[in-house]
């Protein structure tokens, strides 16, 4: 466990305070009295709905961010060009944005994805909306923060297949990365570290605020009957002991006796660590589909299902299925707004791929 100071950033609210409209009760107010006041009175914040369970609320406004990679405006832009960049990979056609479509909820809905040569690897791969607030990165946490994590794709043989990092390096000096990283880093900085700093300062803008779930938590707005049903079952079953909190996740590692992979012991080699798996957030899950690390689950319907199985011993009803997967559907946020950067180029001749 490395870096523990984290400082945080908040993110810009996507509210603006409801206008205040003229006030009846100002009639009842004496005009003397009513010349003193200030002439807007700021409207109360709606009250949270009386059966908000204990625990839930919406997703917080604040990211984690390491001391040592502070979010800069500069910073999350060459983040930005790097996670769209194919040049990244052997074959100059994956970018991170390949299998985490931010068109598509931060995944590509494949079982397993498809990298370099039409290889897949052996997991589904995860979202990368809302990952600044997981406690570790990948099912199995293998990678502590999202740096570590940037670091690995461009050097997976699976996926996108450079042969090491003074390639991929050499690949962006000849694009023509240079005073990109230097604008932000510094002179001479176009290194690897510094790549995976930058696209970690992006995925941190990553966050998907006012799912209709958080409206609602803020007494803002409704959500229909059927999920109110769903969010009181996932309580009373016992599900919110792992998915807890605003994002819906405690963050831990829990045994999941399903399929063949070992999880956290495949990293540790531990026997205690076998079939240990982050519990994954409920965030944009309806959007996320095929489920499960080995993406072998078609449906939300099913994978609500398993999990009632496996997790807690219990059979759900069809109806608290469905009510269960209604509320799910509530926790699909506002997805972040990406327009597609332009990407450094050499003048009149390509770049050099591999193959
Ligand atoms: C060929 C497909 C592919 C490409 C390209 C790819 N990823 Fe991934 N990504 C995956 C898969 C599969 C996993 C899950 C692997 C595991 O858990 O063992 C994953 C996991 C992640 C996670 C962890 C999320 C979580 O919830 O634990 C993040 C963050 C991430 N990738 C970001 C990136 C970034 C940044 C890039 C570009 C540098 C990238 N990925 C390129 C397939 C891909
Ligand atoms: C003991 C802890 C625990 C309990 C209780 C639990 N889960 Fe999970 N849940 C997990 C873990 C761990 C994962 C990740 C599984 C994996 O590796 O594929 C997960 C994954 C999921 C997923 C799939 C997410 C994805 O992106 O693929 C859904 C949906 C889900 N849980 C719903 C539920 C529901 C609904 C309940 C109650 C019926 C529940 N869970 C109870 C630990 C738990």
């Amino acid at each position: 466990m490395k870096n523990k100071s984290m400082i945080t950033i908040t993110i810009l609210a996507m509210f603006s305070v409801a206008a205040v409209g003229c006030s009846d009760s100002s009639k009842d107010t004496p005009a003397v009295q009513q010349a003193a006041q200030p002439a807007a009175q700021p409207e109360p914040a709606p009250a949270p709905p009386a059966d908000l369970p204990e625990g839930m609320g919406p997703l917080p406004t604040e990211v984690p961010v390491p001391a040592d990679n502070p979010q800069t405006e500069e910073k999350v832009e060459l983040g930005k060009i790097l996670y769209f960049e194919p040049a990244l990979s052997k074959s100059g056609n994956f970018s991170c944005n390949s299998c985490h479509n931010l068109g598509t909820g931060g995944v590509d809905n494949q079982q397993f994805s498809i990298g370099h040569k039409w290889q897949r690897g052996g997991r589904n791969a995860p979202t990368v909306l809302n990952s600044a607030f997981w406690s570790a990165q990948f099912w199995d946490g293998r990678a502590p923060q999202l740096e570590d994590q940037a670091k690995g794709p461009p050097l997976n043989p699976v996926e996108m297949a450079s042969m090491d990092e003074t390639e991929v390096v050499a690949r962006l000096t000849e694009a023509g990365y240079g005073p990109l990283f230097e604008k932000v880093f510094g002179a001479n900085a176009l290194n690897y570290d510094n790549m995976a700093k930058a696209i970690a300062a992006f995925e941190r803008t990553l966050i998907t605020p006012d799912a209709p779930f958080d409206l609602y938590a803020q007494g803002k707005a409704d959500i229909s009957e059927a999920a109110k049903r769903g969010m009181q079952k996932v309580v009373e079953v016992g599900c919110t002991s792992c998915h807890s909190g605003a994002l819906f996740t405690n963050n831990t590692f829990q045994k999941f006796a399903y399929g063949t992979d070992e999880g956290v012991k495949s990293v540790s080699g531990k026997d205690e660590d076998d079939h240990l798996f982050r519990v994954q957030s409920w965030r944009n899950v309806a959007l996320t589909a095929p489920y499960f690390h080995d993406g072998g689950v078609k449906t939300l319907d099913e994978a609500v299902r398993v999990m009632a199985k496996t997790q807690l011993d219990t059979e759900l009803s069809d109806g608290d299925t469905a009510d269960i997967v209604e509320f799910l559907k509530t926790l699909t946020g506002t997805q972040p707004q990406v327009t597609f950067p332009v990407l450094p180029r050499p003048e009149g001749h390509a770049l050099s791929w591999s193959d």
